[in-house]
């Protein structure tokens, strides 16, 4: 085979240019153009990133052709099959799956940091009852920079463990607050007999006046919902985390920078629109007529959990959740779930359509999430948080990798102008309109 290239050659106004050229363990090879500005005079341009590696990482590798994602070079299907949640933290914040004593060691410590400031629980009081619960999250898990004053300095290695193993431990505690407080029953504190997931469930659907045992199938499955979403590389959210820590932000405001970037539609809060879709559409035989609409573009309907901008193939949490959803289904007895049958057949239907093969548009991560949520019991409002819940690891995994990255500098784009050219002021007795 022949030698990669080491360079690539640009022509600007007769000028060549070297770019070097760098190779990954995995995937595309990257263009450095560090130096482009300082010896062409020019920058990129590249709205949306789509071909810009805004990094150098070593956490999660997507491979969007093959419907491949690896955690730390682990395949999802195996960490989902044989890990849980607890190790999937240790793997992607740490870079290798912990032994026996380690797990052990990070296991104890996550539990039992679950209580936050008591304190913090009076926030929740200052929201309108009928705030989205993913507002309270941002506002929550940003105060926690005002509670936790021991681990803000971003430059002490002990400091920025502490905060990170806050974040994995308190995060279910805020979120299941924030739900509690959602639907106007008090709160429910962390029990540390309980797994991470058991746990979670726990605070969210316990009450104080009976009995609550947590069904071991469901916990799995909360479980895994947790691992298929806890990282997925240089995302919206997860680049936001990276950008608010270039500038030195404390960690906690880092997060909850991500949360508001996950809260928008076009990235966690697509599971809330596919059930509401699947609702819609409410009968296997209505499928066919939808699958007409969402073709004909003048109607701008999209099928919602279908088309992924990284993966041309099946994404592979959706064969995960599809099998999760059908586990659960079957542990709540619940035997025929009108939205499951909606769903089965959309997707029969969409995989067997030019449109849909000639585009590469296959189920993604939430076309079948929304129906185990619903099914544990959890409101749509509540599905994005949830989300957050899980991909916290991952974003603090990847604020540590940049903050530890000799090459890192605060993050600082810059721009094709297309404004005025210099002008001078005019005075207002001079102003026409
Ligand atoms: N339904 C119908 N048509 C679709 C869909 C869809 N879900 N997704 C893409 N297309 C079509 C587009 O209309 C376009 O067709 P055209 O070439 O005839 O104009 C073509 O496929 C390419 O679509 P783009 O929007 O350019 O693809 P992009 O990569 O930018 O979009 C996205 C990816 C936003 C996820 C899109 O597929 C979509 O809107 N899907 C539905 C929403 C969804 O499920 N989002 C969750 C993503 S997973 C996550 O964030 C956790």
């Amino acid at each position: 085979m022949a030698d990669k290239a080491t360079t690539a050659k640009l022509s600007i106004e007769g000028k060549t240019l070297d770019l070097p050229i760098r190779h990954g363990t995995l995937g595309p090879d990257v263009f450095d153009i560090t130096k482009l500005y300082g010896e062409g005079g020019v920058f990129t341009y590249d709205p949306g990133y789509t071909s810009t590696a805004s990094c150098e990482s070593k956490i999660t590798y997507i491979d969007g052709d093959e419907g491949v994602l690896l955690y730390r070079g682990y395949p999802i299907e195996q960490l989902a099959e044989h890990g849980d949640f607890i190790e999937t933290c240790y793997l992607l914040y740490y870079g290798e799956l912990p032994n026996a004593a380690q797990r052990k060691e990070f296991e104890h410590a996550i539990t039992h940091h679950t209580m936050i400031h008591e304190q913090m629980s009076r926030f929740y009081s200052g929201f309108r009852r009928d705030a989205h619960p993913m507002a309270v999250m941002v506002g929550v898990v940003g105060a926690m920079s005002a509670f936790y004053h021991d681990s803000t300095d971003i430059n002490d290695p002990k400091q920025r463990e502490i905060a990170s193993r806050r974040m994995i431990a308190k995060l279910p505690t805020i979120a299941a607050m924030a739900f509690k407080y959602h639907i106007g029953q008090p709160f429910v504190y962390p029990k540390n007999n309980l797994s991470y997931a058991a746990n979670f469930l726990h605070m969210c659907f316990a009450v104080p006046c009976e009995e609550y045992k947590v069904n071991p199938v469901l916990a799995r499955a909360m479980d895994k919902i947790f691992i298929l979403h806890a990282d997925h590389e240089q995302n919206a959210s997860t680049s936001t985390v990276r950008l608010a820590g270039s500038s030195g932000a404390n960690p906690f405001a880092c997060i909850a920078a991500g949360i508001a970037c996950l809260w928008g539609p076009a990235h966690g809060g697509a599971n809330e629109a596919a059930l509401q879709m699947l609702g819609e559409i409410g009968d296997p035989a209505k499928v066919p007529a939808f699958i007409a609409r969402v073709k004909d573009k003048s109607q701008h309907t999209r099928l919602m959990g279908f088309g992924h901008r990284v993966y041309k193939n099946y994404d592979p949490r959706a064969k995960i959740m599809q099998k999760t959803a059908h586990e659960v289904l079957g542990e709540l007895g619940i035997k025929d779930d009108p939205l499951l049958d909606v769903a089965r057949e959309l997707e029969k239907a969409a995989l067997s359509d030019s449109y849909f093969i000639e585009r590469k548009l296959y189920p993604n991560v939430d076309f079948y999430s929304g129906i185990i949520l619903r099914a544990l019991g959890f409101p749509t409002s509540m599905f994005t948080v949830l989300f957050a819940v899980a991909r916290t690891v991952g974003w603090i995994a990847q604020w540590k990798e940049m903050i530890e990255d000799p090459s890192q500098k605060i993050g600082r784009p810059r721009q094709l102008y297309t404004g005025s050219p210099r002008r001078d002021y005019v005075p207002m007795s001079r102003r026409s309109r």
